[in-house]
């Protein structure tokens, strides 16, 4: 068996489910470090998230300077778990890069041979999907040759503007997030994700690109003792899931 890729189905539900529902929202951490590799290694494991097209439209901001942190931290609206936490990470969606990512994804492709089908989505069709023109005309124009063409037969219905393109980069970039939170518990530490931060403050502070969209920033580290605020619930989830 590949460790890698393959995984037996009666021990790894079990792993699953201990660092899915071990994991909370923390909101203090101890001054524990998260050794380099563990980060790098959740890092990594964040990156095999899946993604639209495998286009990767994501970044990843890590500030584990002192001096960094604490403004960081105050741009975080100085809340507990970003003041105490050894490590921030900006999460960033990349809506702007997809050109760029189709290109690489060509020149890296991991196999001898380039399958035609992928050589043609990444120069004919990804270049027809995502790019949405100087003002978003483009995608105007590929929204209304949708309207009709969509009365047949079904068609994509979008991204068709410059904001789909935004949500297009943040639906993959939430993904990435979300692995890198469980490779953390994983390896015994924990996060909190935020969004209640300002945003033009944690941009300049990182010298985010003008295009990139902080999703979130993930507060990372050693769960405090009184790190969790209260007791997890959800709604019922016949209230949410919908067998049809
Ligand atoms: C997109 C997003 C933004 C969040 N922003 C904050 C935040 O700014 N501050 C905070 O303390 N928690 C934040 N949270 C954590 C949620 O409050 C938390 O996930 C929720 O209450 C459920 O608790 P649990 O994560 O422990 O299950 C955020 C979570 C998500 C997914």
């Amino acid at each position: 068996m590949n460790a890698k890729t393959d995984v037996s189905p009666e021990t790894t539900i079990d792993e699953f489910r201990k660092v899915v529902r071990s994991r909370r929202s923390v909101r203090r951490f101890t001054d524990e470090a998260i050794p380099d590799a563990v980060l790098d290694d959740c890092l990594e494991l964040a990156t095999l998230a899946p993604n639209s097209s495998n286009l990767q439209p994501w970044e990843f901001y890590v500030v584990r300077s002192s001096e960094l942190r604490g403004k960081l931290a105050h741009a975080c609206l100085n809340q507990n778990a970003a003041r105490t936490a050894p490590v921030l990470i900006a999460i960033v969606a990349r809506p702007d890069t997809w050109r760029d990512h189709a290109r690489q994804a060509l020149q890296e492709w991991p196999e001898t041979r380039l399958p035609g089908i992928v050589e043609k989505y990444y120069t004919r069709i990804a270049p027809i999907h995502y790019n949405q023109g100087p003002f978003g005309v483009l995608g105007l124009a590929k929204k209304t040759a949708g309207l009709f063409v969509g009365l047949t037969r079904p068609v994509p219905r979008g991204p068709y503007s410059p904001s789909e393109m935004k949500i297009w980069a943040t639906k993959s970039t939430a993904l990435a997030a979300q692995n890198l939170m469980l490779a953390l518990r994983a390896h015994g530490f924990d996060s909190c994700p935020m969004e209640g931060f300002d945003d033009w403050r944690v941009r300049k502070l990182l010298k985010v690109p003008r295009k990139g969209l902080v999703v979130m920033v993930l507060a990372a580290g050693r769960r405090a003792d009184n790190g969790v605020y209260n007791q997890q619930y959800r709604f019922d989830k016949r209230q949410l899931v919908h067998y049809l």
